[in-house]
């Protein structure tokens, strides 16, 4: 597929990177340098080149939003025409500081989005995962044993896509439902935040997931 990447930083340059590596076609956008941005293109290989987000957005088959919240409409504006696209978002609603989530509880970053480009199919996914682990993630994809993903949204054929791509980075995608259901997963996505940054003084949680069949 032709993946376009809105937000080329942690998150987006490394699984541009991986996106190209697993034979797609990847125009990485925005960030504050263009050098940075053709030496992301050299290092993901041939696949991928360095582009403006008008021109990421253009032929993309999937584009991949992962800018702070601050940044939203400013891309969303480059970007242009967005009818008819899929949009996957990792992005969260963070305040400036990245203390906490500016959305919460009633609503979510991703239904926002949706409401900001409604001609556009959103889905959430990627936003659950700290960037750090996703190269090894990737890595480590050819194991029988490989980690959850959960991800959402309210369309079905965009949401087989982008499982499409969760298990080309490595993961076990698992749909958790309409986009709503985001409004759940961005604030777990600070828990898993805190747990992977506060290194050893910090608090530790052990859980597990079961899965009902029906
Ligand atoms: N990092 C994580 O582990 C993680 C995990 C889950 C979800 N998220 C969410 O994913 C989103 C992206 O996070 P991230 O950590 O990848 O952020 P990031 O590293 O700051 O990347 C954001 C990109 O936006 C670019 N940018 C910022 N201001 C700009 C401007 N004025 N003009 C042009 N480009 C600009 C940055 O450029 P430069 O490259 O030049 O800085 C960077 O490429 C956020 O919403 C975050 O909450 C992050």
């Amino acid at each position: 597929m032709r993946v376009g990447i809105l937000g080329s930083g942690l998150m987006g340059g490394k699984l541009g990177t991986i996106f190209a590596r697993a034979g797609h076609e990847v125009v990485f956008s925005y960030a504050r340098s263009d050098k940075k941005l053709e030496r992301l293109a050299r290092d993901a290989g041939n696949n991928a080149r360095a582009g403006k987000p008008d021109e990421a957005a253009r032929d993309a088959d999937v584009l991949l939003l992962a800018v702070h919240w601050s940044r939203m409409d400013d891309v969303l504006h480059q970007a242009g025409e967005l009818s008819g696209k899929l949009i996957l978002t990792c992005s969260l609603p963070m305040n400036a500081d990245n203390t906490g989530l500016i959305i919460a509880h009633t609503s979510s970053g991703a239904e926002t989005l949706a409401k900001k480009v409604p001609k556009a199919r959103i889905v959430c996914a990627f936003n659950t995962v700290p960037s750090e682990v996703l190269f090894g993630v990737y890595a480590a994809r050819r194991k029988a044993n490989r980690p959850s993903l959960v991800y959402c949204g309210d369309d079905g054929r965009s949401k087989e896509v982008a499982a499409g791509l969760i298990r080309d980075v490595g993961f076990d995608p698992v749909d958790a439902g309409p986009l709503r259901i985001a409004r759940y997963t961005e604030p777990f996505a600070l828990l898993v935040g805190q747990l992977a940054y506060e290194g050893k003084g910090g608090p530790e949680l052990a859980y597990r997931f079961e899965r009902f069949k029906e």
